[in-house]
């Protein structure tokens, strides 16, 4: 058949970037009321990255995409679509991707952001599907790109402590095989106060007092959170396993959004999957939001305990509420 004319969608490249300063949780313990005692028991983080002055989120999104596109071994110019799954851009506008696709060279590309929260990179990875699937493009570089650090209070310990800078990338390409095996997303916006930046947006715009109040940073109500996020991950799971006439026997390895090492845990127990079968490095980076998936998928594929052939189930979940996830063939 000829790669035109076929409906697959292949993984051809992927990359991911994690700035080179790291806050440990030592380092935390000078600036809130915690500890890394409380924090390692909590949530499994010891560390995590942080941008350094001058960096952006399209400059992380930049790094990563360098080395999706190495791994492909395609030039920028053969890239004509680019979404950045991010909640943490360098502008309300213009996109994210935009900037992204004038710093790759990427001339010949359409270019947006997707906004869902930490599941940007699975809503985006959905997005690119179809529109290669229906023909809208042929190579499509897919971001999730996150720098959350400048969107935090650090006063407030409860969140402070959980996130870190980092981002990936993954470039699809309309081909004979088929790589996405099933993907799935979700929503439920009645769950919005749970996870958001009350400021800076049309219904608050930014004034003395918001900036004075700390609105422009993240607010979360972690404990509502985490047993939605247990519950939706799970469900989330069997539904993409039961679309791909799968078990979970069949999955190479689950690599699951790196939120809290507890949450991996209780779904890994729903879905009775072995702990060598998980990729988890939380520890290092925290949550990256829509950067955590690409950044553990990667770091196993550098080290070989993934490769071409592997079979592995991802899932999300954040703000919006969003959740979902997607079962793919490397
Ligand atoms: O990816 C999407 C975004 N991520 C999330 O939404 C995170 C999901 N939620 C979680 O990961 C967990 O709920 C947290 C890690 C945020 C919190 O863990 P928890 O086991 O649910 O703790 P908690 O909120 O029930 O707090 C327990 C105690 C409280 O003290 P009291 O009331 O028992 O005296 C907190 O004030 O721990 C206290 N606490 C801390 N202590 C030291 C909260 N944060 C900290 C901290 N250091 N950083």
């Amino acid at each position: 058949m000829n790669a035109n004319n076929s409906l697959g969608v292949e993984i051809i490249g992927i990359g991911s970037y994690a700035p080179q300063k790291v806050l440990s949780n030592f380092d935390l313990e000078k600036i809130v009321d915690t500890s890394d005692e409380w924090i390692q028991k909590r949530t499994g983080i010891k560390e995590r990255r942080v941008v350094s002055e001058g960096q952006n989120t399209s400059d992380l999104a930049y790094m990563a995409s360098l080395n999706a596109l190495k791994m492909a071994n395609i030039s920028p110019e053969e890239i004509d679509g680019i979404i950045v799954g991010t909640a943490t851009p360098d502008y309300l506008f213009p996109s994210t991707a935009c900037i992204l696709q004038d710093k790759l060279g990427a001339a010949n590309a359409f270019a947006f952001d997707l906004s869902a929260g930490c599941t940007g990179f699975i809503y985006s990875l959905s997005v690119a599907e179809s529109f290669i699937k229906s023909s809208k493009c042929e190579t499509c570089l897919v971001v999730g790109s996150e720098l959350i650090s400048r969107f935090l209070n650090w006063r407030d310990r409860t969140s402070c402590v959980l996130f870190g800078d980092g981002a990936g990338a993954f470039i699809l390409k309309r081909g004979v095989k088929n790589s996405i095996k099933s993907i799935d997303i979700k929503s439920n916006g009645k769950y919005a106060p749970l996870l958001y930046m009350p400021a800076g947006g049309s219904s608050m715009p930014a004034s003395e007092k918001t900036v004075s109040d700390n609105l422009h940073t993240v607010h979360l109500k972690g404990k509502e959170i985490f047993k939605i996020a247990v519950h939706s991950l799970s469900n989330s799971a069997l539904s993409l396993l039961s679309k791909a006439s799968m078990s979970i026997n069949d999955i190479d390895m689950f690599i699951p959004h790196q939120a809290n090492k507890r949450i991996i845990d209780a779904v890994a127990e729903n879905l009775k999957i072995s702990e060598d079968k998980i990729y988890i490095n939380i520890q290092r980076y925290g949550n990256t939001s829509s950067a955590s998936i690409l950044l553990a998928l990667d770091e196993a594929y550098q080290k070989g305990l993934i490769g071409k052939g592997s079979t592995i189930l991802m899932t999300a979940f954040g703000a919006g509420l969003t959740w979902g996830g997607a079962i793919v063939e490397l």
